[in-house]
């Protein structure tokens, strides 16, 4: 029998399900396998493709309650949070399962009368796709649907922490017609011995993944050994700036969502809020009285909004963050402390200034730092003053500050009185320290497409 590795529950605690622990034998069988099924699953139409993957979308659909019961047990998400997170993945499957149909080539004028220039797009290759826990359906059809779609084959290996949603997906795939060797979950606790493996090989033609900057520069790095294309979804330090002009109920509501989402870790999640000064004291009234209502607790609870964070070292940089703001001069009106197990107590603090670790790194946890200013020019070199660039947020009922600053920040997203812009058919992405391509829409599908320029010299014609 092969070893295994446990899936912890983090809300208490307990051994919920052990997974295969593969190493690097397990990780060549398998792209051997992925390698074959390219050149069948290529092959098909868009239209038939197309067909599988709405089947799979429609067993996810069928398969929702499961499906977001078993995300809440691995890593702690809200059961209400993670049905949300069910539909959200199906609507990426969705989307792919009819843009693949729209992968369109271009004709291009030719510069000889006797030539025609054609251009084509093909899918890359086998793909090895790394995904994270804080969305582990998810982020896992973000990445996968638009391969397949395209006609690559993948190779997906989940989190440690959250596995168990990626197999069933995968077996949902195979009950829906899908051929099992173009899906194939590979599971491990040791990331490191197995992604070189792949980076090794040149037969794999494409890395992405989602997850922290660090580990992401990393896998750049190797990925360049075999020219891999890579698309990578990294860290975020989001800013929300609030302007004295805007509707101050709506913005809590929205900072509530974007800050408060699956306890803060996820890579949008507003990290830095800063407040004009002539709004400041009613936006952290109404926060903080939004933020006390907030109900933390077992997330298999239909009424929990905050569960547990996802492990210890999540939370001890949680606490880590706070203590360090609190010693530089910041004070927790709500919150401020970990709770019993890995719960972390919704916080809110006032008096973040820079030079705390909370304004330069990501936090990952149910924290709002509030941060006062009053000239947008200020407002917006401090929010750009971070290396992270994936989204910002900007409220105002003023519509040249609200283009003037869109187009100022550099973020891959920016919403505009909107705290929750991601959608399976816009781009999704960062520029700087956040990563490199877009997932989601059209863009998520040339990610996995290759141009090809095929030129034509017609030869003379004969006459007759
Ligand atoms: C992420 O945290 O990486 C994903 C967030 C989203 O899709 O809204």
């Amino acid at each position: 029998m092969s070893a295994t590795f446990d899936v912890i529950n983090p809300a208490t605690g307990s051994v919920l399900n052990a997974v295969r622990d593969d190493g690097p034998a397990e990780a060549r069988a398998a792209i051997d396998r992925c390698v074959a099924a390219f050149a069948t699953w290529k092959a098909k139409t868009a239209f038939e493709r197309g067909d599988v993957l709405r089947r799979w979308r429609d067993a996810m659909l069928r398969n929702e309650d499961a499906l977001a019961r078993m995300m809440s047990q691995e890593m702690g998400k809200p059961v209400t949070e993670a049905r949300g997170e069910v539909r959200y993945a199906a609507g990426f499957v969705d989307w792919f399962a009819e843009e693949g149909k729209r992968a369109y080539g271009d004709i291009v004028p030719s510069h000889a009368a006797d030539k025609r220039l054609l251009v084509m797009r093909q899918p890359v290759g086998p793909v090895y796709a790394v995904t994270p826990w804080n969305f582990p359906a998810a982020m896992v059809t973000r990445k996968v649907a638009p391969a397949l779609a395209a006609g690559c084959t993948v190779i997906l290996k989940p989190a440690e922490q959250s596995p168990l949603t990626a197999i069933r997906l995968a077996e949902l795939w195979v009950e829906s017609g899908g051929p099992a060797d173009a899906l194939q979950v590979i599971t491990t606790s040791d990331p490191a011995a197995l992604s070189k493996v792949f980076f090794d090989d040149a037969r794999v033609r494409k890395l992405t993944f989602t997850g922290s900057t660090e580990v992401g520069k990393q896998l750049y790095a190797q990925a360049a050994r075999t020219m891999k294309r890579v698309s990578l979804e990294l860290g975020g330090h989001a800013p929300f700036i609030i302007f004295a002009d805007a509707d101050v109920p709506a913005a809590v509501q929205q900072v509530m969502a974007s800050k408060f989402r699956n306890a803060g870790q996820t890579c949008v999640c507003a990290n830095r809020i800063y407040l004009h000064d002539r709004i400041s004291e009613e936006f952290s009234d109404r926060l903080s009285t939004a933020v006390k209502a907030l109900r933390v607790g077992d997330p298999m609870n239909e009424a929990t909004q905050i569960g547990p964070l996802v492990d210890r070292a999540g939370l001890d940089k949680v606490s880590a963050h706070v203590d360090d703001a609190v010693a530089k001069g910041a004070r927790a009106i709500v919150g401020g402390h970990a709770g019993e197990g890995l719960y972390f107590q919704p916080t809110v603090l006032t008096g973040v200034d820079r030079g705390m670790r909370i304004m330069e790194e990501e936090t990952f946890g149910p924290v709002a730092p509030l941060i006062g200013f009053c000239d947008e020019a200020d407002a917006v070199r401090a929010a750009n003053a971070t290396p992270y660039g994936l989204a910002a947020y900007v409220w105002t009922r003023d519509l040249g500050r609200a283009f003037r600053v869109a187009e100022a920040l550099d973020y891959g997203i920016v919403g505009v009185n909107d705290g929750l812009p991601a959608a399976p058919h816009a781009p999704f992405g960062g520029v700087k320290d956040s990563g490199i391509g877009r997932e989601g829409g059209r863009w998520g599908l040339d990610e996995y497409l290759d141009v090809k320029y095929v030129s034509i010299v017609l030869p003379a014609g004969v006459s007759s």
